[in-house]
């Protein structure tokens, strides 16, 4: 059986894009070794992440995740047991934004290809489900910077 979880956080303030870069390698390589796969979106300063596998591993991971110091105001949106994962193939699916990209188009691109990507998932559980509607409300804000 398969557990997921999703929380939204808010980055602290003097992490950068490049931090937050640090964070998905080392993420992906240690997600790959306890057999978790999700996905982390990050928008206006705030992540959204889904993390999914054993119920030990996910809250194990949940527990550490909620402690690290480059964000605060970690709340969890959802958890519950499901029969298969959202995103068997990724270590961790990641989707930044902010201002590397530069123009309206990237942007609305970005959107498109998250969007897409939502419509693709055909998620099953509440917790995925709910995934998508903060990703989707979440992106729905104007960009906090100018583009
Ligand atoms: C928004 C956010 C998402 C994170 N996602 C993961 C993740 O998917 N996998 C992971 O191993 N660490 C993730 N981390 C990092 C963990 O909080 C922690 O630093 C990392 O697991 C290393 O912990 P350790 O040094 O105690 O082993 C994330 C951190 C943040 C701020």
């Amino acid at each position: 059986m398969i557990y997921e979880l999703t929380y939204e956080s808010v980055a602290e303030d003097d992490v950068s894009i490049d931090e937050i870069n640090k964070i998905l390698t080392a993420s992906r390589a240690n997600n790959k070794h306890i057999d978790i796969t999700g996905c982390l979106v990050y928008y206006n300063r705030r992540f959204i992440q889904i993390l999914e596998g054993t119920k030990e591993k996910v809250l194990d991971l949940y527990n550490k995740i909620e402690k690290d110091s480059r964000h605060r105001e970690v709340r969890i949106i959802a958890e519950n047991p499901t029969g298969e994962r959202t995103f068997p193939e990724w270590g961790m699916a990641y989707f930044p934004i902010d201002d590397n990209f530069v123009s309206r188009s990237e942007l609305e691109q970005f959107r498109r290809n998250l969007k897409l990507l939502a419509d693709f998932s055909s998620p099953k559980s509440v917790t995925s489900i709910l995934f998508w509607v903060k990703v989707k409300s979440l992106m729905a804000e104007p960009p906090g910077y100018p583009l």
